[in-house]
């Protein structure tokens, strides 16, 4: 008996050598440990032996079982911390994250910005919800005069502290000509990028919603000469390329006199198409003299003193510079649109 003993527990040992993990471990132990394994067999068998041999036969398989299991639960051990360690191929591509984009406008008003601040320019900021003073009776265009109709907005239905109703959803970035002449007087130098708002029919070129940048030059001296090479030195710094532009009058009662400059449309090199009206053309960058009567507003001496005034669409800017066709695109919260950029 003590031999059948030795050789199972022999037997045992050397399979729990070479056992692999913990699932080849539970085969051998219910093979040899389980109630119905080989050790529980020669257990019974102990019943049969006389007194004494039973008394030494027991003890010594009491212990050959009890070694059997400490070694056992060793190796489950072993194994158990094994399969905790998490196997990281650093070779295997990462999972990627996708990134934010800027919006276009966003990208141009950068550029836009660092152009200006480099010709020493401040930029500057003002309300998108503004009222009738800034937006017309200050740039000379008073109430029920036609010229409104040109930048005709969203009125709002509030009454000012005043109790008149005055406030309007600023049509154009122009409000910011007299607020910076008000705060900061003359010399002046600024730009000043923002959202704007008109009642207006949408089509591919005209949306209800879009961005504009106005800038103004007051000094002594100042003269149309100024203000061309200004246009120029915006037109080359953001194409950074030939393109067509050219310079017509233009009406805006807040400047005296008036011009436009227009873009030849980049969509269809000037053969005209749904972007430019089939005119070929683009109205982008409107300017002129500043009248006196909106520098008497700013209380500009105006003996002294003139300046010069532009506001450029610079949702326009970003569809020519960017090959958009349809302005509409920019309100559309398409992310196929926007992650071009
Ligand atoms: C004005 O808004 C004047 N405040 C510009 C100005 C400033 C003139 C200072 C003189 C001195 P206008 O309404 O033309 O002008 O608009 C200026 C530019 O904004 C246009 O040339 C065009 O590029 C853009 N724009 C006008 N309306 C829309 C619209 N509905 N959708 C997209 N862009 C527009």
């Amino acid at each position: 008996m003590q031999e059948r003993l030795d050789k199972l527990k022999n037997e045992i040992k050397e399979a729990l050598k070479v056992v692999k993990n913990s699932d080849s471990l539970k085969d051998l132990e219910l093979k040899y440990l389980s109630r119905k394994g080989e050790f529980n067999q020669i257990l019974k068998s102990i019943a049969s032996l006389a007194e004494e041999e039973k008394k030494k036969i027991g003890s010594l398989a009491n212990e050959v079982k009890k070694d059997l299991m400490d070694e056992f639960s060793k190796i489950k051990n072993s194994f158990d911390n094994e399969e905790k360690i998490v196997f990281v191929d650093v070779t295997m591509p990462g999972t990627k994250f996708s990134k934010g984009h800027l919006n276009p406008i966003t990208l141009i008003q950068n550029d836009l910005e660092n152009l200006f601040t480099s010709m020493g320019f401040m930029v500057l900021d003002g309300p998108e919800l503004e009222s009738d003073y800034y937006c017309f009776e200050a740039l000379n265009i008073p109430k029920n005069h036609p010229a409104r109709d040109m930048q005709d907005t969203f009125y709002i239905d509030k009454k000012n502290t005043k109790g008149e109703f005055d406030l309007v959803m600023r049509p154009h970035t122009s409000p910011v000509q007299v607020r910076a002449m008000q705060k900061y007087g003359a010399p002046l130098r600024c730009v000043a990028p923002g959202r704007v708002f008109r009642s207006e029919a949408l089509d591919a070129c005209h949306e209800h919603t879009f961005y504009q940048m106005e800038g103004l030059m007051i000094d002594e001296n100042i003269s149309m000469a100024n203000l061309i090479s200004v246009m120029k030195e915006l037109i080359n710094g953001i194409f950074k390329r030939e393109v067509k532009t050219r310079i017509r009058p233009g009406y805006f009662p807040f400047v005296e006199p008036g011009i436009e400059l227009d873009i030849e449309c980049t969509i269809c090199g000037g053969v005209g198409c749904a972007s430019c009206k089939h005119s070929g053309w683009l109205e982008l960058l409107p300017a002129g003299m500043v009248h006196p009567r909106v520098l008497e507003h700013g209380g500009i001496d105006t003996d002294k003193y003139s300046g010069f005034a532009f506001g450029l669409g610079l949702t326009r800017l970003a569809m020519m510079k960017y090959g958009i066709s349809d302005i509409r695109h920019f309100n559309g919260a398409d992310l196929r649109f926007l992650s071009q950029f």
